[in-house]
């Protein structure tokens, strides 16, 4: 499993992560034969998995059962646990939720935005922060791009520079111009994962669902649909459907 080091060591030489969500067992398992460098345990599976409208509405527990599944399905794969609403109001909080995340094998915590100071407590504890930033789905009004106007994308530098002082070693940037993701990629020690922030991040994201093709759903701008498990899907039901009515026929 590679450690935060290893995937420093990555950007020092210029070799691009691969990061993919997952949300269960059986397709842990399949991203870890594929070879994925992190697999995030998004809360975006209060969407993918369990259908609800926005990410708030999950909690610790169910990401809990989730993170675990992914930890005994991937367990030579980094597992970047993602903190939900709420888990991390304050660094006590945040704390004793992230600690239960690393009991059940998670390798690091991801935070969205800059809840006051979260960063500075789990990492003077020892737990590996994956930062967040940019669009930020569990407080955004809307999902437009973030960091269009100078003021934004002066924000998103500040706190850039912010959680790379503070020693995270890793970011998400989501849905930013690809200029400002290539501006932080080049002024932080961290390494910057993109997911719509350009082609030159340190790394990229995707939600599994998006590349997997798994929903009918139309993808945001920057996903890429590299199968489609969705038809896949509907045509193995279908040839199940028709063996049971062909059976001792
Ligand atoms: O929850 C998630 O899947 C995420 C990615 C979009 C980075 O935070």
């Amino acid at each position: 499993m590679l450690s935060p080091i290893d995937i420093k060591n990555k950007k020092a030489k210029g070799e691009k992560v691969s990061m993919i969500t997952a949300y269960d067992y059986a397709f842990a398992q399949m991203a870890e034969a594929a070879g994925v460098d992190q697999i995030l345990v998004g809360d975006s599976l209060a969407n993918t998995m369990l259908g609800y409208k926005s990410t708030r509405e999950i909690g610790m527990n169910e990401m809990l059962i989730f993170v675990a599944a992914v930890c005994r399905g991937a367990p030579n794969t980094h597992v970047v646990a993602d903190m939900p609403y709420l888990s991390d109001k304050d660094p006590q909080t945040a704390y004793d939720n992230a600690r239960r995340f690393m009991d059940v094998g998670a390798a690091c915590v991801k935070i969205e935005g800059t809840p006051a100071g979260v960063h500075e407590y789990l990492l003077s504890h020892d737990i590996p922060i994956c930062a967040h930033l940019g669009l930020l789905p569990q407080t955004a009004e809307n999902f437009k791009q973030k960091g269009r106007t100078e003021e934004e994308a002066a924000a998103i530098i500040e706190a850039a520079k912010y959680v790379d002082s503070l020693g995270c070693f890793e970011m998400v940037l989501e849905h930013i111009p690809e200029e400002l993701g290539t501006k932080i990629t080049g002024m932080v020690n961290a390494v910057t994962i993109g997911i719509g922030g350009g082609k030159f991040t340190d790394g990229q994201v995707l939600v599994m669902h998006d590349a997997l093709g798994m929903h009918q759903r139309k993808l945001p701008p920057f996903a890429t649909k590299f199968v489609d498990m969705y038809s896949l899907g509907v045509e193995g039901f279908k040839k199940y459907i028709e063996s049971v009515q062909a059976a001792g026929k």
